[in-house]
This record gives C-alpha cells, structure tokens and sequence, in this order.
C-alpha cells in the first residue's frame, strides 16, 4: 500500500469473507486498513491475520478504543504487538498513568511499535452528555484539554472529528497525529455522520489521516471510489 497515503479504509463487519475482499480489493489504493471492535471481538487475532494476508507491511489500525486500570491496557496493548498494528485507540478519559502505561507497552514493539492514539470525547455525546457523567466542561474545551494531556502522557496523536482538527492542529503542534472520521467526499451518502468534511477540507484543515468507511466501501465498484477520493487528494 502507498505509505503517502493518508487514507485508512474502516471495514465495519463481523465477516472474514467481506472484510478480507475489501482490503485485497483495496491493496495498493488505500493507506492501510482500519478493523474495530465488532470485527475483533467476532474474528479475534487469527482473523485479523485472515484479512491482512500475513503481509505485516499492510498499515492495520486496530481500533478497540480501550479503557481500563494501567496494568490491564499496558496489558492489552502488549497483547496485540504480535498482530503489528501501525495505530492503536485508547480512552484518554482513562488518566495520564493509563496512558502513560499503554506508551511504554507499545514502546516494547520496538521499530515496529504502534503509535497510540487517544480518543478524547465521543462524537455521539454532547453538552448535556456531559454534564449527566458530571463533567462540567464544554465538550470543546474537554477535547483540547485531553488532546493537550494525551500529548504530555507519550500519545502519538488523538482520533478527533472534522470540526476539531484546526483547533487541535494548533493546541498540539504540528507532528501530533490527528486521525479524522466523519469524512465524505462531496458525491457521496453523508449517512449517519454529523459533522463532515470532504477528504480534501480535512487534511487541509491540518487531519494527518483520514478514516473512511462507507463511501469505500458500500460504493458497488470500492476500488473506484477509493481511486476517486485519491484524485481528490491529488495522489
Ligand atoms: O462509514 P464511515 O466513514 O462513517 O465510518 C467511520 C468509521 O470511523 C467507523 O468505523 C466509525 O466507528 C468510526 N468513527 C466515527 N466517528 C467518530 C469516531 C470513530 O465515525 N467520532
């Protein structure tokens, strides 16, 4: 896959057979794949390996946003260092000693490490989320804030939605990595997503990667739409 490529295709399914003809259909178009909970949790390692071919050169982001005591994401990260994943998720609402915890497991990996990202707070909650977990903390303020705290923790960089890449590309400096949902080119289903960005708006707004799910993958011809979304990228 082009390592320029900043495009990690998120394949949300529980299937081997789907996900494995996506990403070889996709090999070569696409950064690298992206496989998330439901998917582990039905196929685990072996399917993981079942996907990716045993090609441990295909960039994999393994997505399981995790949350726990030290000891146990410490844990959880090393468990995954054999699958070799160029991304982890971890929950920064965890603390700094968890993430400073799931750093020093990945740094085990060595060369190969993955780079931890921090999730800071979820798209799907709002002020008044906020306030009923009683956080009273806007939730722009609460992201920039656990951003900053990710960064001085040994993250490599946060997951974070269109509308907050500008704002967090300045708070974090410019070698923070920041992997973007919510992405939709201009042609395609704006879906379930609330706050979009066309791929090309996102890395210009400062996004570093760029997850993209079902405008790849739920196009009848994948391999074009991701072709297409690299015209846009001017790939
Ligand atoms: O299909 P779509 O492009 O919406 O997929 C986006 C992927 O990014 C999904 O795996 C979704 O769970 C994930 N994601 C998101 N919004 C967030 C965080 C993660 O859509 N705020």
């Amino acid at each position: 896959m082009t390592a320029a490529n900043p495009v990690f295709v998120s394949i949300d399914t529980t299937a081997v057979d789907t996900a494995r003809t996506l990403a070889q259909g996709l090999a070569g178009l696409v950064g690298g794949v992206k496989l998330g909970l439901e998917f582990f949790v039905a196929q685990g390692p072996a399917g993981v390996r079942a996907v990716l071919g045993g090609d441990s050169e295909v960039p994999f982001f393994l997505d399981l946003k995790l949350h726990d005591i030290p000891n146990t994401v410490a844990g959880g990260v090393r468990a995954a260092l054999p699958l070799t994943p160029a991304f982890m998720t971890i929950h920064t609402s965890g603390g700094p000693a968890m993430m400073r915890a799931a750093a020093e497991a990945a740094a085990a990996g060595g060369a190969k490490r993955p780079r931890i990202l921090g999730v800071t707070v979820l798209t799907s909650l709002d002020d008044g989320d906020l306030g009923a977990v009683g956080q009273s903390t806007p939730v722009a303020g609460q992201v920039e804030r656990l951003a900053r705290l990710a960064r001085d923790c040994g993250l490599d960089g946060v997951v974070c939605s269109p509308n907050e890449v500008a704002a967090l590309r300045a708070a974090c400096g410019p070698d923070f990595i920041l992997m973007v949902p919510g992405i939709r080119p201009a042609w395609a289903a704006v879906n379930d997503q609330k706050r979009i960005m066309t791929p090309a708006q996102a890395m210009a707004a400062g996004a570093s990667h760029l997850v993209i799910g079902r405008p790849i993958t739920a196009e009848p011809d994948p391999a074009d739409a991701a072709r297409r979304i690299n015209a846009e990228l001017g790939l």
